[in-house]
């Protein structure tokens, strides 16, 4: 059967990347513009000819046109599993991380975060259209309940193709089952794995985006980043999104403090630049996205650095990785 909604917006969106209206598409197939619109809404069909003439037209071919195709199948080789999710982690939930789950669920995170996304902030939508621009096979690492990048992605381009991963297999059945109704998107997969040890083919991705999974990630940082450099296609792109105590502010915190903080919480120090070079990424581009000061905060690091009698700066980065 094919779903007539999934291919209008199939329609939609290669003709958005021909950057033509529908009126503009209507008179070079001399049919009316109402018959585009149609299409892209999912009542109707084109006939054979016309059919024809578009994937000439957006050089897809007909079956790519018509049916949903199975790019996780296509990558890993892997079947989806009968809830439209690739596993490569176990499906159940591990038990020490249930009451973050639970959270997740019954305070409803996904869809306060993609309510929060959908509101204006000039650089985060930058960002995701920079994202949404390179086109190609999105991979949103460690999307966690924010999602990381991915919904500036889809803000940009709702029928981007993005996979969306995480560790924990219900953060990303939670992610399914909220973009299959936000969305109903052809071009969205969903796999649960460890991007540490990532499931495809050397050279298979065009962009991956890391919205500070890699960051906190559950595992080896370094591993996670040459695993990023080995699937992505030569000249992909990674985005990574990390804060950090840089150079600078540790240079001002007074020396008995900065002993005991690399003591007890190195990682406040832990920046992703070094491995990403030593992963083999060649060109870094590097923006400050923002800060924020532990005396705002709670966490068990703002009361480290309360005790210190310190007021510690983070500040996040965005990069913008060229393999
Ligand atoms: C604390 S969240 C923050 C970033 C997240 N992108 C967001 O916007 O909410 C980090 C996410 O990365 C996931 N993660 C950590 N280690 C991972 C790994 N090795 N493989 C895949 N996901 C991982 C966690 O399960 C979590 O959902």
């Amino acid at each position: 059967m094919i779903n007539k909604i999934h291919f209008g917006k199939r329609i939609a969106s290669a003709r958005k990347r021909l950057g033509i209206t529908q009126t503009e598409l209507s008179e070079r197939l001399f049919v009316t513009p109402q018959a585009v619109s149609k299409w892209e809404c999912g009542i109707a069909l084109p006939d054979i000819e016309i059919l024809l003439e578009l994937s000439h037209m957006f050089k897809i071919t007909i079956n790519k046109l018509l049916e949903d195709d199975d790019l996780p199948m296509e990558l890993t080789g892997k079947a989806v599993s009968g809830d439209g999710i690739t596993y490569f982690v176990p499906e159940e939930e591990r038990d020490y991380n249930l009451p973050w789950v639970n959270d997740i669920k019954n305070q409803k995170w996904i869809s306060k975060n993609w309510k929060e996304a959908q509101k204006e902030n000039e650089f985060m939508d930058n960002v995701g259209k920079m994202i949404a621009d390179e086109g190609g096979v999105i991979l949103e690492t460690g999307a966690g309940p924010g999602g990381g990048f991915m919904p500036y992605i889809l803000k940009s381009d709702p029928n981007a193709t993005v996979i969306i991963n995480d560790i924990s297999p219900t953060v990303v059945r939670e992610w399914k089952a909220f973009l299959d109704k936000a969305l109903d998107s052809p071009s969205i997969y969903y796999s649960a794995f460890d991007f540490c040890n990532m499931p495809f083919k050397d050279n298979s991705i065009d962009v991956i985006s890391d919205g500070g999974g890699i960051g906190n990630a559950e595992g080896d940082k370094t591993k996670a980043l040459r695993e990023a450099y080995r699937v992505l296609k030569p000249g992909g792109l990674l985005v990574t999104a990390t804060g950090y105590v840089n150079k600078e502010t540790l240079a001002d915190i007074p020396s008995s403090a900065r002993e005991i903080l690399a003591k007890k919480r190195p990682d406040v120090f832990e920046d992703l630049y070094e491995d990403t070079v030593l992963a083999g990424f060649k060109k870094i581009d590097s923006v400050i996205s923002g800060c924020w000061y532990t005396e705002d905060d709670d966490s068990t690091i703002a009361d480290l650095a309360r005790s210190l009698g310190i007021n510690l700066k983070f500040t996040s980065y965005i990069r913008y990785c060229r393999k």
